[in-house]
């Protein structure tokens, strides 16, 4: 078969068979839109009784294509590589591709030299999952998948330069900078800088100096195999994927593309629909508070627990970006000081867009929620699993 024509097919909703496996709709519907649910890639449509799948019934394409039910990230491989340059869908992505990975001697300029580590370590580092044992049969469908895109794909090793020093930026082309835009930050930010999964940033208030910095150098600095990175989720764009000019003509765009508006907010109940209401003041808890620490997007501000199901945010802080953002329940790990999320955690609707200075809102429980069962609260980034903001009630 033509493993490569598949692909894009299934990528369209085309039920078929691939490596005896039955693989439909469902397993794509969330290709690159997942922003809001995080299982909605999982889940099928059709039967109106949704069934997280498994990560062994995916095939290695799914692994591929799909977001992994082990990690609470949007991304997927498919985010920033594709199997061939250019890729079909003529996308052009941060990561170089990987369609003849299986047959190259070495990874990452050298420093790993079996294909799993490479994967592993993207997995790790961008998508926040476990890592795969060599045995593992899930990482035997992707490596099963990789083997056979890379049939008569050459072995060539690939390499990439981070770029660490700052040219001077001038302005460049703004409809280059438009189209370079939309073919590959879109992916992520979506066209024209909205409504991706990754944050809005059309009309971003960011400097050009910031944004150069961002696109070259984004991603966890500890990671020895990326010297020089300077923070964040966002993949960097190596030499060898995006020239200084091109980043000029996307500065250019980013900084002119249209904003979208921001609401700003005193006071608003933020409860999801169908939240309890007028229950009672018996509990314990009532009068505790907590106060939100600032991890990110000018968090703060604290909240108060005022009877048996609802919770007020006083003196609130929120600058209103992110992606999904939500209200999340959970704990304080004691050892880490992490906020770790119960297992239903969200009570709010999402505040993107809505921007908090010194506010006050309120959030009602959602049905089947116990105040009693609530230690800390979370102002909580969902395709991310980061907290912007979080503490602890006493
Ligand atoms: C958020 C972005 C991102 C995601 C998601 C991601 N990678 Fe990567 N990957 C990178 C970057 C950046 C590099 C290093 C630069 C390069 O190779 O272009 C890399 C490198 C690699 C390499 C080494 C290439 C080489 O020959 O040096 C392989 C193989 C690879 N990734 C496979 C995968 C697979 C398989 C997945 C899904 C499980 C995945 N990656 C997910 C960003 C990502
Ligand atoms: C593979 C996904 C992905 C791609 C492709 C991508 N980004 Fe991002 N970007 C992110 C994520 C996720 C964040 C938020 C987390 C972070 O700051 O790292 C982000 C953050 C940013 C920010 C900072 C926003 C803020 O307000 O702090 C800027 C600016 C940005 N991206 C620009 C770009 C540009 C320009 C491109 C294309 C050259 C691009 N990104 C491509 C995922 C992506």
């Amino acid at each position: 078969m033509a493993p490569l024509k598949l692909i894009y097919a299934l990528k369209k909703g085309i039920t078929m068979k691939v490596t005896g496996l039955l693989l439909s709709l469902f397993l794509v519907v969330g290709f690159l839109q997942n922003c809001g649910d995080d299982s909605s890639s999982r889940e099928a449509p059709t039967t109106g009784q949704p069934t997280v799948i498994a990560m062994t019934d995916f095939s290695g394409a799914m692994l591929f294509f799909n977001r992994h039910t082990d990690t609470v990230s949007s991304y997927t491989c498919n985010s920033c590589h594709s199997l061939t340059d250019p890729d079909p869908d003529s996308m052009h992505r941060p990561g170089n591709p990987v369609g003849n990975a299986f047959n190259r001697a070495s990874f990452k300029n050298g420093d790993f030299t079996s294909l799993i580590q490479a994967v592993n370590s993207c997995r790790e580092e961008w998508m926040t999952a476990p890592q795969w044992s060599e045995n593992d049969p899930v990482w035997k469908e992707l490596e099963s998948f990789l083997q056979e895109q890379a049939e008569d794909q050459g072995s060539q090793t690939i390499s990439y330069s981070i770029k660490t020093t700052t040219p001077t930026i001038v302005d460049g082309d703004m409809d280059a900078g438009r189209e370079f835009f939309n073919s590959s930050c879109s992916i992520c930010h979506g066209t024209n800088g909205v409504n991706g999964f990754a944050p809005s940033i059309a009309g971003s208030s960011l400097t050009p100096q910031q944004i150069y910095t961002k696109i070259r150098t984004s991603g966890q600095e500890d990671i020895d195999i990326y010297p020089g990175l300077t923070g964040g989720r966002m993949p960097f764009y190596s030499e060898e994927r995006i020239t200084d000019t091109q980043i000029m003509d996307v500065i250019t765009f980013v900084k002119n593309a249209e904003a979208m508006e921001t609401v700003i907010v005193d006071s608003k109940d933020l409860s999801l629909a169908g939240a309890q209401t007028n229950c009672g003041s018996t509990s314990s808890k009532i009068g505790q508070t907590l106060s939100f620490s600032t991890l990110s997007h000018r968090v703060s501000g604290i909240a108060r627990i005022v009877d048996d199901c609802t919770i007020q945010l006083e003196d609130f802080n929120f600058d209103g970006g992110g992606v999904d953002i939500r209200v999340y329940t959970g704990s304080i790990s004691s050892s880490s000081g992490r906020f770790e999320e119960s297992s239903n955690p969200s009570i709010s609707v999402n505040l993107l867009n809505q921007e908090f200075v010194n506010g006050n809102a309120t959030v009602r429980l959602p049905a089947g929620v116990n105040i009693n069962d609530i230690d800390a609260l979370s102002i909580w980034c969902v395709p991310f699993g980061i907290s912007f903001g979080h503490g602890g009630f006493n």
